[in-house]
């Protein structure tokens, strides 16, 4: 009976498309590229009315990738805080129209709501850190914190127009802001060409993230550069203060590099993130990626992929389980390759170094507790909701935020009082360095994202200012999309674009583009 009944099911469901075999497609990860994979993987065959079985293998026993949420309870409110990836900015198409479509409430970074919250509702003595200044560049002169810092700089966030003026004057006006805003408007611009690409069926397939780049020239010049060197010649000059005290803040809290070894692309998308309105999703940013997989695929928490092999006219895949069941035609991989230890298919050992990228290994801690009050100079009345350690300077943080303030509005900011802080670091942060009270903390670990390095390395150190000249380089391939490939078969990676720049919003348009290349090909029909 129960097996009648589910024939019956099967029947009707490929009524509309009787006859023909569901295209099984296998993804590795579950993080952003995994659930836009399997999203987008869904609505490309619904719309050819292909019928799909498509699974989603991940590792660990929940889904978001370097999205994670953690959660405090403190005064009988539970304060939630992104582990990971913690914002995204307002041109993010993919993230704020699927949060909005998934009923998620978007919530102005920082943000430490629960997900049924729709705005911050101050209560009595956790309040939202927005009230505070922007930030603030904080000197810890002379060693290893043994005396108070001095603030290089400081926005002050209620003064608006002193800031300002204090801007103009150490900047030698808006100049320099106007060039860099011009290159990071050109590259952002370029990226986001990407979503007009998707709107048009036959559009937005690339065979290669070199491909992809070559339509983009902003976004590939860039690559080839470091900021420093972008930001140091010709039409492109700035002053190495607005260098080394804007544009490297922005690299230094987004990408822990300084513009000295970040590419420019990095330097334009940290800009980007800075200068735009920023959002989290109340409640975690994992929750939108966790919809997007729940209308889609089968989800197989807490196995992790070892090995891919041929299998036939398509693949079999490994996991820590044993042999899954079944041959898929298309495996999507979602996951960094050099991270993990997956064995590919035979005679595809070459893209070892193919593949090969530096992760960032970063440290993030969260404390409930009160700075040590000589950290600063005696008159910091209040503290700016973002501290950042000078260019080059990695002791005893790259920065320090101020995630809510546990001790009501009078007291926010101000340098004794109790908050929960993040502080990222490149090496353990020494709690009672920074500390004078900790009443609670917890310590993450990260391969965060690739170093984002010009992909010609050193080459260009030094050169005599003639930027045409790097452009007669040989290129440095990016990592290949298409890793094999028979007949309709095939097996991709989407990662590699992280080598570009990498973020929650990028991972799932490079997603996109490789789901339309994988399961349409090239010769992407019209
Ligand atoms: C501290 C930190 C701060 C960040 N801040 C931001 C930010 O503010 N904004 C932003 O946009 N981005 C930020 N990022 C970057 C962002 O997290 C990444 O760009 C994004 O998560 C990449 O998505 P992904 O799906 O490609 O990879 P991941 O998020 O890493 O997901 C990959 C998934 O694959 C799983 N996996 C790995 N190997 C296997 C295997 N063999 N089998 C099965 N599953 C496997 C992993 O467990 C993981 O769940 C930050 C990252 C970190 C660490
Ligand atoms: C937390 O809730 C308990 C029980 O409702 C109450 O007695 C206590 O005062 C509350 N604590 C705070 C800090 O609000
Ligand atoms: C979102 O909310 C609207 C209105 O309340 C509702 O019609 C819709 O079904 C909801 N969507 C989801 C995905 O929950
Ligand atoms: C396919 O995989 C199955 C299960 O591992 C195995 O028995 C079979 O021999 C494989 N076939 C080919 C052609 O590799």
């Amino acid at each position: 009976m129960r097996s009648l009944r589910l024939l019956l099911t099967a029947l009707v469901l490929s009524a509309g498309t009787l006859g023909q075999r569901a295209r099984r497609i296998a993804i590795v990860g579950g993080g952003p590229a995994g659930a836009a994979s399997a999203y987008f993987a869904r609505h490309e065959l619904q719309q050819h009315n292909t019928p799909a079985d498509i699974h989603v293998f991940e590792r660990l026993p929940r889904l978001g990738g370097r999205a994670h949420v953690g959660t405090v309870e403190y005064a009988n409110r539970t304060l939630y805080f992104e582990q990971g990836a913690s914002m995204f900015i307002g041109k993010n198409r993919h993230l704020v129209d699927l949060a909005r479509s998934f009923n998620l409430t978007l919530c102005p970074h920082p943000c430490t709501l629960h997900p049924a919250d729709k705005r911050p509702t101050d209560d009595d003595m956790v309040v939202d850190a927005g009230m505070l200044g922007a930030y603030g560049i904080w000197d810890p002169l002379p060693g290893p914190v043994s005396g108070p810092g001095r603030w290089v700089v400081r926005r002050h966030g209620d003064q608006w127009l002193r800031d300002m003026l204090r801007a103009l004057w150490r900047y030698g006006g808006l100049g320099d802001l106007r060039r860099v805003r011009r290159q990071t408007r050109e590259a952002v611009d370029q990226f986001m060409q990407s979503y007009d690409q998707f709107s048009r069926p036959h559009d937005g397939v690339y065979a290669s993230w070199d491909a992809y780049l070559a339509d983009r020239p902003a976004l590939q010049q860039s690559l080839y550069y470091r900021a420093a060197e972008l930001y140091s010649h010709g039409a492109t000059r700035i002053s190495q203060r607005f260098l080394r005290e804007v544009v490297s803040l922005a690299t230094r809290v987004n990408y822990m590099q300084d513009v000295d070894s970040i590419s420019a692309v990095g330097a334009h998308i940290s800009m980007a993130a800075e200068s735009d309105e920023a959002y989290s999703v109340a409640g975690g940013n994992h929750q939108v990626f966790d919809s997007m997989l729940g209308h889609s695929a089968e989800v197989h928490l807490g196995k992790e992929v070892v090995a891919v092999e041929r299998n036939g006219t398509g693949y079999r895949l490994v996991t820590t389980d044993g042999v899954e069941d079944g041959v898929f035609d298309t495996v999507i991989i979602a996951a960094p390759l050099p991270l993990t230890k997956i064995r590919l298919p035979e005679g595809l050992e070459d893209l070892k170094s193919a593949v090969k990228a530096e992760y960032v290994r970063m440290h993030v801690t969260f404390v409930i507790g009160t700075l040590r009050d000589d950290l600063f100079p005696s008159d910091t009345l209040r503290l700016p909701r973002l501290v950042v350690t000078p260019y080059g300077t990695t002791l005893p943080f790259n920065c320090l935020s101020i995630l809510a303030c546990l001790d009501g509005t009078q007291q926010c900011g101000r340098p004794g009082s109790l908050a929960l802080f993040k502080l990222f670091s490149h090496a353990p942060i020494d709690l009672p360095q920074v500390f004078a009270h900790v009443q609670w903390h917890r310590r993450n670990t990260w391969h965060a994202y690739p170093r984002l390095e010009p992909r010609n390395g050193n080459k260009y150190g030094g050169g005599e200012g003639d930027e045409s000249g790097a452009f007669h380089l040989p290129r440095k391939s990016l990592p290949p999309i298409v890793l094999d490939r028979m007949d309709d078969a095939g097996v991709f990676y989407v990662n590699g674009m992280e080598t570009v720049f990498s973020t929650m919003e990028s991972q799932t348009v490079a997603a996109r583009h490789v789901v339309r290349l994988a399961l349409f090909g090239e010769n992407f029909p019209s």
